[in-house]
């Protein structure tokens, strides 16, 4: 036996390459892991700085938007008396509920007709008896409700001109 042992001999180019190898593997490494992350990232960029990622806005808009309706603008026309008997007054006026009198019956409009039209009128707007004011619509204006007793007069006998 003896004492020496016998290891190889390493060679001067050997050392060359193990160096080598040391240091060229981790960096081609890094180099990858750099190649992938700067891949990532461009998928996710925008193309274009300035346009916004349609993705994002998708994410950051806000749940529900208001959009006010616009305001009706310019005077208010009066709507013309047949349709405001259509919309309201026919409701009873048509049947005769309510013991209302009833549209085309001469008989029952007479006597009302001939108390006149302001009368009417004016009976209509703040209401008579079962008669609700306005039919029962505070929206209605003044000439509307004028221009439906006309309409609905004119139909029972009566020749008003409406206001
Ligand atoms: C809820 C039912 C109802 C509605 C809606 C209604 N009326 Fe009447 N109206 C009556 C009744 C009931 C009378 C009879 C009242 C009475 O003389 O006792 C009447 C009577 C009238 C009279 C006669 C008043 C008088 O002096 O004799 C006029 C005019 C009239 N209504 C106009 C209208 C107009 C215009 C509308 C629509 C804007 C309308 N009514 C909507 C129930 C209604």
């Amino acid at each position: 036996m003896s004492d020496k042992h016998d290891f190889p001999k390493t060679t001067v180019k050997q050392v060359v390459l193990a160096v080598l190898g040391g240091l060229i593997a981790p960096l081609l490494v890094i180099v990858m892991l750099v190649i992938m992350v700067m891949g990532i990232q461009e998928n996710h960029l925008p193309d274009d700085p300035q346009k916004p990622n349609a993705a994002v806005d998708a994410n950051i808009a806000p749940v529900a938007t208001v959009e006010v309706a616009a305001v009706e603008e310019g005077p208010h026309v009066d709507k013309p008396g047949e349709q405001v008997v259509t919309a309201v007054c026919s409701a009873c006026h048509a049947a005769g509920a309510l013991g209302a009198p009833k549209i085309g019956d001469s008989g029952a409009w007479a006597p009302r007709i001939s108390q006149g039209y302001e009368t009417l009128v004016q009976h209509a707007i703040k209401g008579i008896r079962s008669m609700p004011a306005r039919g029962g619509n505070p929206d209605l204006t003044d000439g509307e409700i004028a221009n439906a007793v006309a309409y609905m007069a004119n139909k029972s006998g009566a020749s008003f001109k409406a206001k």
